[in-house]
């Protein structure tokens, strides 16, 4: 079996910035990561109207941000149908509490800037529109490959969406990409295998040590999403796994070995 390459990146990632101690997915959760310690980062990445990649979980604004009531639309506004112009002027922190009211949402850029800044590391997790998954890994690939054009470890790219996986490479092929399983569905691996992945990113109850050798034995990294207790960590690390993406940055000491 191959031998594994070189990975550059740190065991402990801070889910969505900081887990939920800080609303996800903004630099203040960035910056609230990083004073826990953190040096890799998890976001989740999607385009606005105007093909602007910016930081969402979800596809509507509802749960996140005020674009329901400042856009004057009904429930359920979907991000990827608004222009960045008017996603820019939303509140993507008062949702979470007040100290964080006014935060904004931030392009994928304002979040590169601030990494490359602090030599913090980024897994950007690709996460489409429904309908533009291609397209979104496509535009993602393309930003990221000038943001970070010349740095010396790039981002790591992963998505549940193989498409969109596939639109990343043929924009940025230089940057490494995951899959990302939330099952062990049917043709996994040699989709994993035809994208030319580095890593496996599974829902941690997942790895058992068969599928930690299968993984490694392929060259292949093994990661995990989202552990927030210490006998999960514990045991995926007793497995011999590569990486861990955590809510919980509170708690778990990125200086752990
Ligand atoms: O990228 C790992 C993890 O974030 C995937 O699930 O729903 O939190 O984006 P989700
Ligand atoms: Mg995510």
């Amino acid at each position: 079996s191959p031998a594994l390459a070189l990975w550059p990146y740190p065991r402990w990632i801070a889910h969505r910035g900081a887990g939920k101690l800080a609303p996800e997915n903004t630099l203040a959760a960035f910056r609230l990561g990083a004073q826990h310690g953190y040096r890799m980062f998890e976001c989740d990445a999607k385009l606005s109207a105007d093909g602007v990649p910016f930081l969402m979980h979800d596809a509507t604004l509802d749960r996140t941000t005020n674009g329901a009531q400042a856009l004057g639309s009904a429930a359920s506004a979907v991000g990827g149908d608004h222009p960045w112009a008017a996603l820019s002027q939303l509140d993507a922190g008062a949702w979470h509490s007040r100290s964080y009211a006014g935060e904004p949402l931030p392009t994928l850029e304002n979040i590169a800037h601030y990494c490359i800044a602090n030599g913090f590391l980024l897994n950007i997790e690709i996460k489409p529109t429904p309908g533009v998954e291609e397209k979104t890994g496509q535009v993602v690939g393309e930003h990221a490959a000038r943001l970070w054009h010349g740095q010396a470890v790039l981002p790591l790219f992963s998505s549940f969406r193989p498409e969109a996986l596939a639109g990343a490479r043929t924009t940025a092929p230089h940057i490494p990409r995951a899959l990302l399983l939330d099952t062990l569905w049917d043709g996994w691996h040699n989709t994993a295998r035809e994208l030319g992945c580095v890593a496996i990113v599974c829902n941690h109850a997942l790895w058992d040590a068969a599928l930690v050798a299968r993984v490694h034995g392929d060259g292949l990294r093994a990661l995990s999403y989202t552990v927030n207790d210490d006998w999960a960590a514990q045991r995926l690390i007793a497995l011999g796994t590569d990486g861990i993406i955590t809510d919980r940055v509170d708690f778990f000491s990125p200086a752990t070995p």
